[in-house]
């Protein structure tokens, strides 16, 4: 089976390396021209596609993502409603993004930036310390990585709540909430919001000055879904007005940040290149296998998502 590479903002071929072509060993990996149909391509890898890219592919059955979200490969106009579209699920990654998400939830009850404010002038002052039990922190998604982020919060002691679309079965040691009427409930009690969901019609721009004024006085915001769900001067605006003391953001609406944005001096604000967890080119690898062995058999491939949800 032939497989493309495309993507309009990354050297996927130089990413996957060898590595992944030692374990997709049974497929044919060509890069993606942009000129003249290949009706032999059954399958894709892509990140950002050119808006024509699937227009080359009169036959493509799949496309798999490099990431967890599929956001830039579904808003492609190329992209027909039949063709399945399969995100990356895999524990490792999951682990890594909470290892991220920990750091800057402790960053923030443990003061480390009034420490580091403290350094800066050479002021020797012992500062107030806040147990984890007096921190709520919610996160938006209960999905595969907002789950793994929740148990291990949950672990260190700090109260967790998570919010989904649709009601889970949730472990005793994090509360769950549900659709608009559970997000309101949940920011109630919310200081630090982690946001981890996939950017859908339904979820952009819903980290904006409504949501910051229902959370508690002098929250945190740890932005790692999309930056579309952010509305940039809502939250500028919620730092000056000491609604939130910080942000810490990984996404941006526009990659890489552009250098004459406000984020990247404001002394409230951490920012990190998209780099809250590197994808693993194994199980972008494994992902493709099981996603060819699918499509020979006549299968749905696992972690196709639902193109109607978005996700
Ligand atoms: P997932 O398993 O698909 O989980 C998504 C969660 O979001 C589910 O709990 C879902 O609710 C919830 N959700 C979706 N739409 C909602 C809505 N309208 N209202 C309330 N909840 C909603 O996704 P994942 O693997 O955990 O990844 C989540 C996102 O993290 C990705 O899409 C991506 O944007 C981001 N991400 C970022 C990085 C990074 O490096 N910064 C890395 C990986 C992932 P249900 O459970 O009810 O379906
Ligand atoms: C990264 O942003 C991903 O979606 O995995």
């Amino acid at each position: 089976m032939r497989c493309a590479l495309v993507s309009s903002s990354f050297d996927l071929r130089g990413y996957l390396g060898a590595e992944f072509e030692r374990i997709a060993d049974r497929i044919e990996i060509v890069d993606h021209r942009g000129h003249g149909a290949d009706a032999d391509i059954r399958l894709a890898i892509a990140w950002h596609p050119p808006a024509d890219a699937f227009d080359y592919y009169p036959n493509l059955q799949a496309v798999c993502s490099l990431g967890a979200g599929v956001d830039n490969i579904i808003a492609c106009p190329s992209l027909r409603p039949d063709i399945e579209v399969v995100r990356i699920v895999d524990p490792a990654q999951a682990q890594m993004m909470s290892g991220f998400v920990l750091w800057h939830v402790i960053w923030h009850q443990r003061r480390f930036k009034a420490y580091l404010d403290q350094q800066r002038d050479g002021i020797w002052q012992r500062l107030s310390q806040r147990n984890a039990q007096n921190v709520p922190v919610a996160i938006l998604g209960y999905g595969e990585i907002g789950q793994r982020v929740a148990a291990d919060l949950a672990q260190l002691g700090f109260p967790v709540m998570a919010w989904s679309r649709t009601a889970k079965p949730m472990s005793p040691a994090i509360r769950g909430f549900h659709g608009p009427s559970g997000l309101a409930a949940m920011l109630r009690e919310t200081e630090v919001l982690v946001n981890l969901l996939p950017l859908t019609q339904e979820t952009q721009g819903i980290l904006n000055g409504e949501l910051f004024g229902r959370m508690r006085r002098g929250g945190y915001l740890v932005q790692v879904g999309r930056g579309e769900h952010l509305v940039d001067e809502d939250l500028l605006a919620a730092l000056e007005s000491g609604q939130l003391e910080g942000a810490a953001l990984d996404v941006f609406a526009a990659e890489p940040l552009p250098p004459a944005h406000a984020f990247w001096r404001h002394p409230k604000i951490v920012v990190t290149p998209h780099d809250a967890c590197e994808v693993r080119v194994e199980a972008v690898a494994t992902t493709l296998v099981a996603t060819a062995d699918a499509i020979r058999t006549g299968r749905r491939p696992p972690h196709a998502i639902d193109r109607a949800r978005g996700y």
